[in-house]
């Protein structure tokens, strides 16, 4: 009997605090050797000039969530797994939706049962709620947060989401009570609304208008009120996708008076800007970048720069949310040509996220290998409950392990990436560092631009307290 089932051998391991070469041994799914040499495995994998990094986690993914009448989503759990798997992830973070007039429960049980067999890699559900009834505030979510299910997300725009002050303060309140961490989508609706109307009436309804209907102001302050209503019930919480200096410092601001306030931020704020939207001669094509918040200019892309290397933000996630452009299922309805107000909101980007963090930050010199791992898989397990079983390479850890080659250049193209998107918003965009295999749990799931791991394979996991694995790097 050989000693190890796989041996990764002759590499640069990385975790969020070191870089040394060493050989990593994998038994049962799980790292149970990290030395100098690591001898009589089934199958030996040669990752000399590779660097061995945790497998990628993405805590931000949409994935089958309702879109709109006739709005389709462009990825199931097979594809975006599949995706997420090429990209050098061996876990993603999916959202379960609570539909207005739906019971909480009802809606995770619809998503797990989506899920089922369907995935390539893990997969560990957020939920979004969005009717706190009494039923909901005083059983439903108490119970799941209590279940394995230790995080939700909550709206402060969206005509179908939307929470308003009271409602977000009650659902702030269940959260301390469990234990549970709170992730924000900071934009005010009724400016938003104000500010769309008026760009409507004056004929302007290009999808860039979309960036003018929700300026950074509309972003700043909502991401003040809700640090200011998480002080209230105290309670700690997750600005996500954060696109800009004006609420990075409410988020400093936050801080200094010693709140618990996380951020995260995504690849479209450090490579898009407002222009994009423009497209050509404001056709429709900026659909494409149709996302919220919208990405800014050059100014916000050095503040969140600035951010990502100071540590303002904690993690890096995709907010993958995939729609077809072409398609009246999909950017293209026929309201969403009609205004910007009615594109379906939110751009394809698991699979693109490590290779234009990596490249744009490590290949660069902007951060340390270490804060890129950090940023992309250790911190998300550690603040949303899935550490010590993930996020580093260490033994007793799931075997997640991404092979990476530092120096390899790509161009990203749709026509290489796996996601069920027609298009992609880094069409053309140059990297350098690209993932060639990605290992989950000791299985090998992705090898050189292909997915060669079986759907199903993928679980979706319970998880522990948020903040469990201790402090964040
Ligand atoms: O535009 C975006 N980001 N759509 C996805 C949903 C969300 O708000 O994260
Ligand atoms: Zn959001
Ligand atoms: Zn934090
Ligand atoms: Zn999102």
């Amino acid at each position: 009997m050989p000693d190890y089932d796989l041996a990764i051998r002759g590499g640069t391991v990385a975790t969020a605090s070191d870089v040394f070469r060493a050989d990593v041994g994998i038994r049962a799914g799980r790292i149970v050797a990290v030395a100098d040499r690591v001898e009589g495995a089934a199958r030996e994998i040669d990752a000399s000039g590779l660097l061995v990094l945790p497998g990628g986690i993405d805590s931000h993914v949409h994935v089958s969530q309702p879109s709109g009448p006739g709005i389709v989503m462009a990825d199931d759990f097979a594809s975006a797994t599949a995706s997420a798997a090429a990209g050098g992830n061996t876990c993603i973070m999916p959202f379960a939706l609570q539909q207005r007039g739906m019971s909480l429960r009802a809606c995770v049980d619809d998503y797990v049962r989506l899920a089922d067999g369907a995935c390539h890699i893990d997969v560990a559900f957020h939920l979004i709620v969005s009717d706190p009834t009494p039923e909901v505030l005083g059983q439903e979510l108490p119970a799941l947060l209590k279940s394995g299910y230790s995080s939700f997300k909550v709206f402060m725009t969206y005509d179908d989401l939307v929470l308003n002050d009271r409602q977000l303060l009650d659902v702030f309140d269940v959260a301390r009570r469990e234990g549970a961490l709170v992730m924000v989508h900071a934009e005010g609706y009724d400016a938003i609304r104000f500010m769309t109307e008026r760009l409507e009436r004056e004929g302007r309804t290009a999808p860039y208008y979309h960036a003018v209907s929700r300026p950074e102001i509309v972003e700043r302050e909502a991401t003040h009120r809700a640090i200011s209503h998480a002080e209230l019930v105290d309670v700690p919480i997750m600005i996500v996708h954060v696109s800009g200096k004006e609420a990075m410092e409410q988020i400093r601001w936050a801080r200094s008076r010693g709140l618990k306030v996380h951020a995260e931020t995504c690849p479209q704020y450090i490579t898009l800007t407002a222009d994009d939207l423009q497209a050509v001669d404001m056709d429709m094509s900026g659909a494409k970048y149709v996302c919220s918040p919208p990405p800014r200019d050059a100014a916000s892309q050095a503040a969140i720069w600035e951010g990502l290397e100071q540590g303002v933000f904690d993690t890096f996630s995709s907010d993958h949310c995939p729609f077809r452009f072409d398609d009246p299922a999909g950017k293209l309805t026929p309201k969403g040509r009609s205004s910007f107000r009615w594109v379906p909101n939110g751009i394809p980007g698991v699979e693109t996220r490590l290779p234009i963090l990596f490249s744009e930050g490590v290949s660069t010199g902007r951060i340390s290998l270490q804060r890129f791992v950090a940023l992309t898989s250790t911190n998300h397990a550690r603040i949303y409950g899935l550490y010590p079983r993930k996020g580093s390479i260490a033994v007793g850890f799931d075997a997640d392990i991404a092979l990476w080659d530092p120096n390899r250049r790509e161009t990203i193209r749709q026509e290489i990436l796996h996601h069920g998107a027609d298009y992609t918003p880094w069409e053309g965009f140059a990297v350098t560092g690209w993932p060639v295999m990605t290992v989950a749990r000791g299985e090998v799931v992705a090898e050189n631009g292909r997915v060669v791991g079986q759907k199903g394979f993928g679980r979706a996991l319970e998880r522990t307290a948020p903040g469990a694995g201790g402090t964040v790097l």
